[in-house]
């Protein structure tokens, strides 16, 4: 799906299908550099990292394996507590792994940060972040990713795999959702 396929749902497209493929491409080329010779395990965290996990390792140069987490956070609404629960665990042993955690936004740092505690508790040797975007006004507790793919202001942003109400994680671009689809 793209924007104009919802042109009064989405009120300004913040990030292009191609600007996406060509950062993704970036980051790839760093990460392939970084790890040379080394394992590197891919863990994206569902459900909106599947879209950014399937392109960035396509993008990957070198071999790589990949796992998937799935994590709620307690919270009312649309506010994370810090509380998160597994609902999906990895089935790889992290014992001795280089982990690169794939996500597709950090915002308050809640889930990231308690995720990461959780992951290098595993016995892995490294454990490094891949966020897509980042919204540092949002941030609320320090977690500092390896890779960043944009950074972005604090709206309300849909599509590449983030939803709202498990809506438009197929649009192609990253989008600014319009608040009256929200009731805002
Ligand atoms: C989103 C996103 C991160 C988290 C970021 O997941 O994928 O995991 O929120 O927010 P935080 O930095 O404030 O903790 P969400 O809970 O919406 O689940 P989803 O990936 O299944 O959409």
């Amino acid at each position: 799906m793209d924007a104009d396929h919802v042109p009064s749902e989405i009120t300004e497209i913040l990030i292009t299908d191609e600007q996406l493929q060509r950062r993704l491409a970036e980051v790839a080329a760093q990460v392939d550099a970084d790890y040379a010779g080394r394992d590197l395990l891919l863990v994206g965290v569902l459900k909106g990292a599947t879209i950014v996990v399937a392109d960035f390792m396509r993008h990957l140069k070198s071999h790589v394996t990949v796992d998937w987490m799935a994590v709620s956070s307690y919270g009312s609404g649309t506010q994370s507590s810090g509380v998160v629960r597994i609902l999906k665990d990895l089935d790889t042993d992290l014992e001795g792994r280089n982990v690169l955690v794939v996500e597709d936004i950090l915002d308050t740092g809640l889930t990231l940060s308690w995720l990461l505690s959780n992951l290098k508790s595993r016995g892995a040797e490294s454990v490094e972040v891949f966020t897509l975007l980042r919204k540092p006004e949002a941030l609320r507790i320090p977690v500092e990713p390896k890779y960043v793919g944009f950074d972005i202001p604090n709206v309300f942003v849909v599509g590449y795999g983030l939803d709202y109400a498990e809506r438009y994680r197929n649009l192609r671009q990253v989008g600014v959702l319009d608040p009256r689809v929200y009731g805002g």
